[in-house]
């Protein structure tokens, strides 16, 4: 398969994360400080296990847009199989990449919103990557690398906006 063509069912299967991804920051206008998916509990080197911005509320708004996203993509391709499941798999994996990413900042002694360049902006991609993969999508390794850097860019201008619009106190 050419690489325009890996590229593109590498994109619609990747959109619903983006979603899923941004969709706490918009949502918790809503829920408010919501409930922290650790509960509030340290690990074992005193820091908390993720921290006060992985919420319940966080996780399950997200899979519900991301996977709404792929039952309006299943629509219009004509394939809810392949486009739900995918959404599915992809707005969760990239929920828990974002979780992940948390642990490993919460690990380094990185508080809570502060900065930790390309963890921040790929650990819900690469989240997503790896649970479509599991989930039997064949994705091809070169789209993931090009689609990487793009990714990056996107969530920094993302962000940035985000904080330009006040719905994010730090622009990262
Ligand atoms: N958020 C949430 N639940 C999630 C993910 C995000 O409620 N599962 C909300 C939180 O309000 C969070 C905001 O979205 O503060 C922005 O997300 P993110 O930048 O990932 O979190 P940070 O606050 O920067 O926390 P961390 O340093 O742990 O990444
Ligand atoms: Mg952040």
């Amino acid at each position: 398969m050419a690489l325009a063509e890996n590229l593109t069912k590498l994109i619609l299967l990747i959109l619903p994360a983006m979603i899923a991804n941004g969709t706490p920051v918009v949502a918790r206008k809503i829920y408010g400080s919501g409930t922290p998916i650790d509960f509030g509990k340290n690990w074992l080197d005193g820091r908390p296990l993720f921290g006060p911005g992985k919420t319940w509320e966080g996780l399950l708004s997200g899979v519900i847009t991301g996977t709404m996203f792929g039952i309006i993509e299943g629509f219009v391709f004509e394939d809810f199989r392949f486009y739900v499941y995918g959404a599915f798999l992809s707005s969760i994996g990239a929920l828990i990449g974002d979780i992940i990413g948390s642990f490993l900042k919460r690990r380094l002694g990185i508080k809570r919103g502060e900065p930790a360049p390309i963890l921040d902006q790929l650990d819900f991609y690469i989240g997503a990557i790896s649970l479509l993969y599991i989930g039997g999508y064949e994705l091809s390794l070169a789209a993931v690398l090009v689609f990487a850097p793009i990714i990056l860019f996107l969530h920094v201008t993302t962000n940035w906006i985000a904080h330009q619009l006040k719905l994010k106190e730090v622009p990262h």
